[in-house]
């Protein structure tokens, strides 16, 4: 007699909609924050919302959202837990100010302060030591992309730059073609889905299966009018939401559309 096929159900699908702040946000910004925290709670969305916000805010942030589904990251972290590094601010800062994600690696400051996928793993694991969830970020410049080179560099970025053990621990990748960043341009679907699907590979490669479930946001002009159809590429696990993120408004529009 022959089997009778076995039914899977798809696993249940949860976006990560990550808020990158930047260098922008004064203490009149929280009410923005608010204003996100207070419409999940009125009305919750599957999605998990995350705002990260300069290192200035955290601690403020953290508190206006308190008991909502909102989650507050930062958007950098030093490698090493303390010590002499002035300026700079430690996983466990992050998290004693409230903070629960992390995000690393951004071409921002692997462009202007020339972090090396070296230092960006580091940064990921002191993450993880801090119980902080890094949203590690990768991704090519223009004339890495005209050259064809694209798949080369953001796998090699992507590589060098995870935690070299993530023991069980949460983090998620970020593919962010940089000539996407802050310019209204977004890639097409194939390449989205070509790059992600090459970093999902390279995810299994270096962590096995539980590299299969690692998520793979994407990130560069990332509006509402662009969200649902990235978020229905294959691999795209979330988003990584720049400028539309600085208004609850916009931000929530974004969160709303991406349902
Ligand atoms: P953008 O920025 O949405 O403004 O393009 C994304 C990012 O840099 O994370």
């Amino acid at each position: 007699m022959p089997l009778k096929p076995v039914r899977l159900e798809p696993i249940a699908f949860c976006p990560l909609l990550v808020g990158n702040w930047k260098m922008n946000g004064l203490g009149s910004a929280v009410a923005e924050a608010r204003e996100v925290a207070e419409a999940l709670r009125a009305e919750p969305v599957r999605a998990r919302v995350a705002i990260c916000a300069p290192a200035t805010l955290i601690e403020r942030l953290a508190r206006a959202v308190k008991g909502s589904a909102l989650i507050i990251g930062g958007e950098d972290v030093h490698p090493e837990a303390s010590g002499a590094f002035t300026g700079d601010v430690s996983a466990a800062m992050l998290a004693d100010a409230g903070a629960r994600m992390v995000i690393v690696g951004h071409s921002e400051r692997r462009q202007a302060y020339g972090e090396t996928n070296a230092l960006v793993a580091h940064k990921a694991m002191a993450a993880l030591r801090g119980g902080l969830e890094p949203i590690i970020c990768v991704g090519e410049t223009l004339a890495e992309r005209e050259g064809g080179h694209a798949l080369d560099v953001v796998c090699r970025q992507a590589r060098g730059s995870a935690p070299l053990a993530s023991d069980g621990m949460a983090f998620s990748l970020a593919y962010e073609p940089i000539w996407a960043i802050g310019g209204g341009q977004i890639p097409t679907r194939n390449q989205i889905e070509e790059m992600h699907g090459a970093l999902r590979e390279v995810l299994i490669e270096m962590f096995g299966v539980p590299g299969g479930v690692v998520p793979i946001l994407y990130g560069g002009s990332v509006d509402q009018g662009s969200v649902a159809n990235v978020l229905k590429a294959r691999e795209v696990g979330g988003a990584l939401i720049g400028r539309a993120s600085l208004s609850a408004t916009e931000f929530l529009s974004i969160v709303r559309a991406a349902e």
